[in-house]
């Protein structure tokens, strides 16, 4: 199959949309990562999705929707807090898990009796959700298990001759997931993977919100999880990856001992750092966009071994945080 670069033109997004309604899988941009789209209610379609990705079928794919009033259409109920939520984050990056209704095949949610609902902002992924007029779901345009796509350009790395397009609408903003809550009870939400929408802003309009523990510690094998993705290994490429806890200076005592071939140290901007190394932001929000880029240019210029300094898990940090802590398979040197 040949993929097709398609672009941000209204005739190009027509396209798209033309694909999705066929049952065809396209990788599309959203403000967070690029998805790879298929229409949630066309079982065939949803099957390629995993296929593409190589993703295991227990685990849940979210569901795209143009506006969060369309919730409706496709869970059995929605808790007062949720349309509170939606007021203030939809669209945006935040991921509701709700009972599903019989409109979302159990393909699409991975055997569970709910699903994932989002409204995403991307302009050019809230277009294609209305041309198309199919609630898409989308995982990550990444190949399982590696880290998630922030441009056209990796969504073709890894999906060339295998989906039927991919739409460019530039470089995702936050480039890091969406943030994904459950509701505990009428006042409260759990974090079930962090992102964007933070806990100091869920606590804006929620009475209580709590972090799964398996955010920050790896879950034991044959564990309950609250969501499957937990289980799973995560955005990691080849190159073997250290998660640092340190100050500047420990940090390059740390990489000083371990210096080889192949090795490489990932600091903030500002560090100064003799080894070879790369730089991924000097706040937060920086460190988020850019370090899934910097993972797959690690892969790409050799590095074998990458000590990475932790970042902050204050705000959106949790979120980088969790996808480094992930990508170490949790190993973490703490000084
Ligand atoms: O920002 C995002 O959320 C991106 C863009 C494309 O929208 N999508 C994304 O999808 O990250 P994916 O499939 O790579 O990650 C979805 C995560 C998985 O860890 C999955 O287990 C969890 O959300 N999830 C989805 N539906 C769920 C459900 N019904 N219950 C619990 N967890 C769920
Ligand atoms: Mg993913």
């Amino acid at each position: 199959m040949d993929t097709f670069l398609l672009n941000n033109s209204e005739n190009d997004l027509l396209k798209a949309a033309e694909h999705i309604k066929n049952g065809n899988v396209v990788g599309l941009p959203t403000e967070t990562v690029y998805g790879l789209g298929a229409d949630a209610t066309n079982e065939a379609a949803v099957r390629a999705i995993f296929a593409a990705k190589g993703r295991p079928a227990d685990n849940p794919l979210i569901v795209h929707l143009a506006d969060f009033s369309d919730a409706v259409k496709f869970t059995s109920s929605i808790p007062e807090l949720a349309y509170r939520l939606a007021e203030r984050f939809c669209p945006g990056p935040l991921t509701m898990v709700l009972p599903k209704n019989d409109r979302i095949p159990m393909v699409t949610s991975g055997g569970l009796d709910t699903v994932g609902i989002r409204v995403p902002s991307h302009p050019v992924m809230h277009r294609i959700i209305e041309l198309s007029g199919c609630p898409i779901a989308a995982p990550s345009a990444n190949i399982s298990g590696y880290p998630s796509p922030t441009t056209a350009g990796h969504v073709m790395r890894d999906m060339q001759g295998k989906i039927a397009a991919v739409v460019d609408g530039g470089q995702s903003d936050f480039g890091v997931e969406s943030t994904v809550i459950s509701f505990d009870d009428e006042n409260s939400v759990r974090i079930l993977r962090p992102g964007a929408v933070t806990r100091e802003m869920l606590l804006e309009i929620c009475g209580n919100v709590v972090i799964d523990p398996a955010i920050l510690h790896e879950v034991a094998e044959g564990a309950k999880v609250a969501s499957p993705g937990m289980k799973y290994k995560h955005y990691s490429p080849k190159a073997d990856i250290i998660m640092v806890e340190a100050d500047h200076d420990a940090f390059l005592s740390v990489v000083e001992k371990e210096y080889d071939e192949g090795v490489y140290a990932l600091v903030f901007d500002g560090d100064t750092c003799p080894y070879r190394h790369m730089t991924y932001g000097a706040d937060s929000s920086q460190q988020a966009h850019l370090l899934f880029q910097r993972l797959r240019e690690l892969d790409e210029i050799g590095a074998k071994k990458v000590f990475v300094r932790a970042p902050s898990p204050e705000g959106i940090g949790l979120a980088v945080y969790n996808r480094l802590i992930r990508a170490a398979g949790f190993e973490v040197i703490r000084v």
